[in-house]
């Protein structure tokens, strides 16, 4: 069965972007795959963080994760520090990724760009993620439009280690959905929705209760031509609605366009689905806040079973690379 992986940053809530770009294809992805999932929390410490919040934040992403549908009998799902080799394989590939191709991650240009303290971490963070996805022999690694650089740099140094030490990591590839890749700012339509940009009322986050969902939608920027039509170039708000749409009801947002003349009822007809389309998970997260014995318990069954293929992926890269064999 092909592997595949992908990890998430436990920075807070997560909003419909993450769902619809990310985790939803996760859920989807563990009936098919054999599916490893990753709560990056060592990622998170390249940024300011307070290392309470980062406790708590990794615990409710594990929560919002199992809520959002990861099933821990078909996935399996831990935290990136409870696996030893993620730290010990990034030492291998910083020493055989450059300085120049690091400084080309846009990411990094981001969020570096005007502080005048930049950790070392966040300029080495892209070398721990391939270390997130080389250790998996992951084939496929499902992730929005972003992190396409990132996946990119993950297999140039599968392919540069493999060239240089022989055969040792299986050369993964990006899945970036075709709809939802971009889920964009409801308040500002050509900023994609996110985390990091203070718009309350441009984000719908997960667990919003259904009267937020339908207030945010009704208020969502779109323009003033009055034609109901897909053109994201062009209308970037209105097509922002019609992508939503058309990804909870399994259509393309061009046949979504084609069902409306006005932008009220299309606006009432995404409130009204994207309402149904989170409901259960609301409803799950609610059960499962109620035992988190049983959340912690399913977290370090994941890093054990983890830590098997890791364990395995990390001697043979420290055999090729000339590590001696400890006794
Ligand atoms: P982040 O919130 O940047 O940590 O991203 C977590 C995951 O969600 C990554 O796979 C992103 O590519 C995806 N993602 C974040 N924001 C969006 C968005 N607005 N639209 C689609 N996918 C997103
Ligand atoms: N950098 C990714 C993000 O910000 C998170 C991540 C870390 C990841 N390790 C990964 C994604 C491995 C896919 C595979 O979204």
């Amino acid at each position: 069965m092909l592997r595949v992986l992908s990890g998430l940053q436990p920075s807070g809530d997560l909003h419909l972007g993450n769902y619809l770009g990310a985790v939803r294809n996760w859920v989807a992805d563990q009936y098919e795959y054999d599916a490893i999932y990753c709560i990056v929390d060592l990622h998170a410490l390249t940024l300011d963080i307070d290392p309470e919040e980062l406790r708590s934040r990794t615990y409710e992403t594990a929560l919002d994760l199992l809520a959002s549908g990861l099933d821990p009998e078909r996935c399996t799902l831990f935290v990136q520090s409870h696996v030893a080799e993620h730290t010990r394989l990034a030492w291998l590939l910083e020493c055989t990724a450059t300085m120049g191709e690091l400084r080309r991650m846009t990411q990094f240009k981001d969020k570096s760009a005007g502080r005048d303290s930049v950790r070392a971490g966040l300029f080495t963070y892209p070398v721990l993620q391939s270390a997130d996805i080389l250790l998996y022999d992951a084939e496929r690694v499902p992730v929005g439009d972003d992190q396409r650089q990132h996946v990119e740099l993950a297999r140039e140094l599968a392919n540069r280690f493999n060239r240089r030490y022989g055969d040792t990591f299986v050369v993964p590839e990006a899945a970036i959905p075709k709809l939802a890749a971009r889920v964009m700012d409801l308040q500002h339509p050509e900023n994609k929705m996110s985390k990091s940009v203070n718009s309350p009322l441009g984000t719908v986050m997960l667990f919003d209760e259904g009267p937020d969902i339908v207030r945010k939608v009704q208020k969502a920027v779109t323009d003033t031509d009055g034609e109901v039509r897909y053109d994201p170039g062009a209308k970037p708000g209105l097509s922002n609605l019609l992508e939503l749409l058309a990804v909870s009801t399994g259509r393309t947002p061009a046949e979504v366009a084609g069902s409306y003349q006005r932008y009220g009822d299309l606006k009432k007809d995404v409130a009204e689905a994207l309402v149904e389309l989170l409901r259960p998970l609301r409803e799950r997260r609610a059960a499962l806040a109620g035992d988190p014995g049983a959340v912690t318990a399913l977290l370090s069954l994941g890093a054990a079973k983890a830590g098997i293929t890791a364990s395995a992926t990390y001697e043979r890269a420290a055999g090729a690379i000339g590590l001696l064999t400890p006794g």
